[in-house]
Parts: C-alpha cells; structure tokens; sequence
C-alpha cells in the first residue's frame, strides 16, 4: 500500500484547510501516477490514526475528491482512486512537482512575434522616479466620482439589462453622448452608426489595421512613428512605407510622390501631435492630405489621441472634422485624459467600416464594460468630463512649464528641444557627443527610471537620438527632483 503516512505533509500554519491540504496532495499523487487508477485508499479511520487528524478530515476529504471524480466508493468494498481517469505517465514526485511550478515552456510550439518584443521597465521602489514617454497622471483620475456613479447605475433594477450581453457597438448611452460631444469639442458631423466604442484608441489601430492592411497592402507613417502602431500594421500583413516629419508634421509632397509609384491603403496620422515629435500637422498639409485621400481613396488613420491637450491656443480642428467624403478613420478615446486603465475609447468612420470593425471586434472582445460606458456617458452629459479636462490641461500645462525651464536652466548643454504646444511629453534630442545607453545606466543607480526602449523612437536607424520625456505624471516635486537627479546622472558621465 502507498505509504501515506510519510508521503503526506500537512501544516496547520498555512490559510488553507487540512481536509483540502489532504485533496491537494492526494490528487498530485493521482496526477504524477504514484496512485494509479483503482487504488484502494485505506479507511478514514486508518487515514485519520496514520496522519494524526480527525476522522472528519478525511471523511470531508474524500468527499471532496469523489465530488470531483478523482475517487469512487465501490459498496463492500471500499474506497479507490477513480477507475476511469485517464492513464498519466507516471513520473518521478520531484520531477512533476517541479514541472508544476515552473511552466516555462509550452509543450507544444505557436508562433512567435519577435517584432512584438519590448523590454520591460525596470521594478518600480518608493525611491524610484519614472520618466515615461506621456503618459497623464492616472493619480489625478476623478475615481471618486466614477465609482460613484458606477455605483448608482449598478443599483438601480432597469440598468441591470447592461450587466449581460449588448449590442457589438457599445453602450448606446455613450454613443449617443459621444455624438454630440465630439460635433462639441471636435466639429464632427456624425451620427450614431459612425460610433464604435472600442477599449482606448489601440484597439481601434487594430481594428483598422486588421481591415484595411491584410493583404500586403501600403501604409503610410513618419519616420519617426509611434511604434506600436508600427508594430500593429506588421502585424496586420501590411506593408510601411515612411515619410520625412519636419515642423509642419508628415511631409504631405512625399506622401504624393509615393501615391504617383504604389498603391496606398492608408496613412496613419497622429495630427493634433506628432508621436514622438510633438509637431501638428500644419493647416496646409491637412487640406493636403484630404485632396490626396480623396483622389487616391486610401483611408487616414487620425489618430487623436491627446487632442484635449494643447496649452496655448484653441486646439486646430481633426482631420476628421472636414471629412465629407468618407475618407477618416478617427480614433480616440478617454484612457488619456480620465486614466490609461479606464478603457474607453471610439473610433469614427462611415457606417459601412464600422459594422465591418464591429463584427470583427466581436471575435476578439464580445464588448466592453457596458457599466462603465454608461457612467462615462453620464459624466459627459453632465459636463464632468469637460471640467476634468479643463482641470487637468491647467495643471500639465504648470507641470510642462517647470519642467521645461528646468530642463533648459539646468541640462541645456545636453538637450535640444522645442517647449511643446500640447501633449504630455517633450521631444528632447541628446547632445550627440552623449549616448542613451549611459544616461540608463547612470540614472538607474540614482533611482531614475528612464525608458530601456529609447532606439524604439529612431525605428528608421536615422541616429536622432531623440527620445520623448514625459512630464505629466510627474507632480512639481517630482519634476524637480527628477531633473536634479538627471543633473547627477551627467555629471557623473561627465567625471
Ligand atoms: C500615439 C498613441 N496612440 C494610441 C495610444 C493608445 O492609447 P490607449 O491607451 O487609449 O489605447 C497611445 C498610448 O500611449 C499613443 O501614444
């Protein structure tokens, strides 16, 4: 008989019962084949006397693993491990224990992208200070208020129809609010079947990603570019093709001369500001763009992702603002401006692509959280989001402020850059007689968690060596204590 009484360890120390200890370690041995299938199991009451418990413990026990199917009661008989269970290959105890912690290889190849891999951060401490590449200030989030709200929705009974399946679209509530808020704050002239609420704006890079660029097709973007939207049009089978950004954004003339020689699907724009650079599309190249669209018919990807923050004069108008002819895929979203783990976000198009994006997001995600989209479409009815946006354009413009006249009075040897008109982040371009690589190094021994993907912004090998420096999410304590250390960082390279 399997010796039980040496082979079972049961702690009383642990939050975990000693009956369900008892099942724990009986199915492992069933598992790894040490209990074969039709094993009689001793009694409870020889169980209980072997391992010093209660004979309650193993009754309970057993009743738990017979509920499960791992053992059988045979009348008259006794109690045996299930004749029924699939034959495993018996294997050392050690062994499969080990194999059960460690799963690190799959026992069965897929494929891999390879394209896809980035290096995590480094491990966030107290004394860590992190300078992203922009993102907003997830401490400045109005949680209060939604959960408030979230909470209210939820009690009431006629809302409880949100908590099971709806439409593909999203919650009707938020398109319909959606529908003037954007014609509000954006001058789009649409109406609610143009209104697809995505999770934030990445799943609608996807979405047209997957439906415009499967089959080889072209897409345009900056050299620089954001490089996950880069990644997604790999990833969708599309082709990139890439234009010089200068002040004014793309370069609209080279986006013609490749029109005259290639077929073009699409062109991905970050208009409002340029992703890393921080420019805006000028209002010359937007026209352009549009008469390109229009006499090519490939599709503008405008992606709006930080349209809320502009700092100094009202914001210019989306591309797909003058839009008439169908030509915009406009994506956008509340992760920026409430909190990147909010995910809500839109993408904007004739009714046609958005069925077509729809049904496809229904594959992957049958639909959000339709409590949530009610209660940010409350919030924007009620004007909440409005006022949080004001509030916090105000303070990431002090913030962009400090920061900047900091970087200038105290790092100017090291760091060109432009005082950004919007956005989160500055484009800061390292003096090139300097490398990334010890600036990471260096700030990593004082704490200072710089972004380990910086060559991601040069994805075209031009050796800029400008990375995007977020100051958002940094409160003005933050700031200064992050330019003073990077202060240190330098002159420890300089020494
Ligand atoms: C240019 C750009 N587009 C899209 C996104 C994705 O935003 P979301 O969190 O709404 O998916 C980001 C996120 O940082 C971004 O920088």
């Amino acid at each position: 008989m399997f010796p039980f009484k040496n082979n079972i360890i049961l702690d009383r120390n642990i939050n975990r019962n000693l009956y369900l200890q008892l099942c724990d370690q009986i199915i492992g041995f069933i598992k790894s084949g040490k209990l074969p299938p039709s094993t009689k199991l001793p009694g409870s009451r020889k169980l209980a006397e072997n391992l010093s418990i209660h004979r309650k413990t193993v009754i309970a026990s057993y009743e738990e693993l017979i509920s499960q199917g791992w053992i059988e009661t045979i009348p008259a008989r006794g109690t045996f491990v299930s004749s029924i269970l699939p034959i495993v290959n018996p294997l050392g105890f050690d062994r499969s224990f080990a194999e059960m912690k460690t799963k690190d290889k799959s026992g069965f190849t897929f494929s891999k992208r390879t394209h896809l891999v980035r290096k995590l951060s480094i491990s966030n401490t107290e004394q860590t200070l992190k300078i992203d590449d922009g993102s907003p200030d997830h401490r400045l989030a109005p949680i209060d208020e939604i959960a408030k709200i979230y909470r209210n929705i939820s009690k009431k009974m006629y809302n409880k129809d949100l908590l099971t399946y709806g439409s593909i679209y999203g919650n009707i509530e938020l398109r319909k609010a959606l529908m003037y808020y954007l014609n509000q704050t954006r001058g789009l002239d649409i109406k609610i079947d143009n209104i697809l609420i995505t999770r934030g704006s990445q799943m609608g890079i996807y979405l047209a990603g997957q439906l415009l660029l499967s089959n080889k097709n072209r897409v345009i973007v900056g050299s620089t570019n954001y490089i996950t939207a880069d990644n997604t049009f790999i990833e969708s089978g599309g082709i990139i093709e890439r234009v010089p950004v200068d002040e004014e954004g793309l370069d609209t003339k080279c986006i013609e001369k490749l029109c005259k020689s290639k077929e073009i699907k699409a062109v991905y724009v970050t208009s409002h500001h340029h992703h890393p650079t921080t420019v805006t599309l000028s209002a010359k190249r937007r026209m352009h763009l549009l008469q390109l669209a229009q006499h090519y018919n490939f599709a503008i990807v405008e992606d709006d992702y930080d349209y809320d923050f502009h700092y100094s004069n009202a914001p210019i108008l989306p591309l797909a603002s003058n839009d008439n002819k169908g030509n915009v895929i406009y994506i956008g979203g509340f992760t920026k401006i409430i909190a990147p783990a909010m995910r809500i976000g839109y993408l904007i198009a004739s009714k046609d692509f958005i069925d077509e994006a729809a049904s496809l997001r229904r594959i992957i995600d049958r639909q959000g959280d339709q409590l949530l989209e009610q209660t940010i479409a409350q919030m924007i009815t009620s004007g909440d989001v409005q006022r949080h946006s004001n509030k916090v354009l105000k303070i990431y413009k002090t913030r962009r402020d400090l920061f900047c006249s900091l970087l200038k009075e105290k790092l100017n040897p090291y760091f060109d850059f432009r005082i950004p008109n919007g956005g989160m982040a500055v484009w800061t371009k390292l003096n090139k007689s300097y490398h990334w690589d010890d600036i990471y190094r260096e700030a990593k021994k004082l704490h200072l968690e710089l972004n380990p993907n910086w060559r991601r912004y040069d994805n075209n090998n031009s050796n800029h060596n400008g990375v995007r420096m977020g100051f958002a999410a940094l409160n003005e304590d933050e700031i200064r204590e992050v330019i003073n250390r990077l202060e240190k960082v330098m002159n420890c390279i300089n020494s």
